[in-house]
């Protein structure tokens, strides 16, 4: 069993976000996963992406044996130009993958729990994201404090609101 380690996102990971943002758009088992090239050629995907890292821009890179396996970060997306699960221009909205050979060994739970750790402790009010209704991961966010915002299109839009200070 080789050692997991979650580390801050930095530039020279843009590539990397950018297949983790691939294979998260192409969820769903047994559909074709697209090339990179042909997911960020939809200008409602790329903009997650696109010129990373903005200077408001976080993330987290879970390495194993050193390689890269998975990321989660977030943007702030503005209101003429909105992400799937946007709810204003101070919630900043998360996108999260992992490698396929990869899934369900705990990276993602990982990933999200320090992402938000860092919200958390940067004092953001909210953080949001958009996810398909029969996607397994809606477990996840919901054990991760999200709740269901709306749902339109067959999506939710999940939010969560930082924790009470104890
Ligand atoms: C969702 C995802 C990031 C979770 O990462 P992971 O490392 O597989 O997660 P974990 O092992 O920590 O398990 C957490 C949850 O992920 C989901 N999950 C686990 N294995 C999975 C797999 N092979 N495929 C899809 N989802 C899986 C499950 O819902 C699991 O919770 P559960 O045990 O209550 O069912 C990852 O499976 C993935 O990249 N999926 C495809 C992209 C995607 O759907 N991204 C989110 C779009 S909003």
């Amino acid at each position: 069993v080789s050692a997991l380690r979650v580390r801050p996102a930095v530039a020279n990971d843009a590539t990397f976000l950018a297949e983790m943002l691939a294979v998260a758009a192409d969820w769903r088992p047994g559909s074709m996963a697209r090339p990179v090239a042909s997911v960020l050629a939809d200008p409602a995907i790329a903009h997650y992406v696109d010129g990373w890292p903005r200077h408001t821009d976080v993330g987290v890179v879970a390495e194993s044996d050193g390689a890269p396996v998975g990321a989660a970060w977030w943007r702030f997306l503005p209101a003429d130009d909105p992400g799937y699960g946007f709810v204003d221009v101070s919630t900043p909205e998360i996108s999260i993958g992992v490698r396929v050979d990869q899934r369900g060994r705990g990276v993602g739970t990982a990933l999200l729990s320090e992402l938000l750790r860092t919200a958390d402790g940067a004092r953001l009010e909210t953080t949001s994201l958009s996810v398909e209704v029969d996607n397994p991961a809606v477990r996840l966010y919901l054990r991760a404090g999200f709740e269901v915002l709306a749902t339109s299109d067959g999506a939710h839009t999940m939010v969560r609101r930082r924790p009470d200070p104890i």
